[in-house]
């Protein structure tokens, strides 16, 4: 099922909660929540308190971006304010196994994270404990940025990989994805889809719905270059 994660990085902070009910009434399944600590990554946005606060506005999935070094000392800390899914980057985790079986202990969906320049390997001993991959398709900080090319490669080859092996992990892409782009991407093999200024720029409710119906439009792709093949 292909899955639209608007990233409220891009929305009005002066009226998130409104903004909010905007993305649930439009039907946008999950809100994407980006977590910065100034650290990882150059900006600060917000975290915990935020989060919480904004619990009550929607009952949609909260998934949360932690761009933050050793996520690991939050990840309780976020649960409990309300995430569903907790993202982490492996290049912030010097114990990323250890930080992935905390977010389970929590009883959440894991999710880890690669900038655009991590290989994929990265992930060879990890894959199968992971409900989801996040392939970050620009360097993580900033909404608004250009998709970076090279990315939709790395998708086709990560969903090729997931399905040699039988594993069902979505396939999360996040950072200049447009109206424009989406279609390709999940020809490419992604199935949750982040978008910030695509969706909060103009009229949200107008966004989201377009966006949901390419995703619809194009749910019956088949996944890998490999799969169509079979299918001709
Ligand atoms: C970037 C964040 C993104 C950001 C995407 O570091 O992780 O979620 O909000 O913004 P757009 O869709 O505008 O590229
Ligand atoms: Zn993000």
């Amino acid at each position: 099922m292909n899955i639209l994660a608007p990233s409220i990085l891009s929305a009005d902070f002066g009226n998130l909660g409104h903004q909010l009910k905007l993305l649930d009434e439009a039907g946008a399944q999950y809100v994407h929540i980006d977590v910065m600590d100034g650290m990882f990554v150059p900006s600060i946005s917000f975290g915990m308190p935020v989060i919480r606060s904004l619990r009550p506005y929607t009952g949609r999935i909260f998934d949360v971006h932690m761009m933050v070094e050793e996520p690991g000392r939050y990840v309780e800390a976020v649960a409990e304010a309300g995430a569903d899914i907790i993202t982490v980057h492996a290049e912030a985790c010097t114990h990323l196994d250890r930080v992935i079986g905390q977010i389970r202990g929590c009883g959440k969906k894991a999710g880890v994270v690669l900038n655009p320049a991590t290989p994929l390997t990265a992930l060879d001993y990890i894959l199968d404990q992971v409900d989801m991959v996040l392939l970050m398709s620009v360097n993580p900080g900033y909404g608004g940025q250009k998709y970076i090319p090279y990315v939709t490669k790395k998708i086709t080859e990560l969903r090729e990989r997931i399905r040699k092996r039988g594993l069902t992990v979505d396939i999360q892409v996040d950072g200049g994805v447009t109206l424009s782009n989406a279609e390709e991407l999940i020809r490419a093999g992604a199935n949750v889809f982040v978008a910030g200024s695509a969706v909060f720029q103009g009229d949200i409710k107008e966004n989201v719905k377009r966006f949901l119906t390419i995703l619809e439009d194009n749910s019956e792709h088949p996944q890998t270059a490999a799969e169509e093949e079979v299918r001709r």
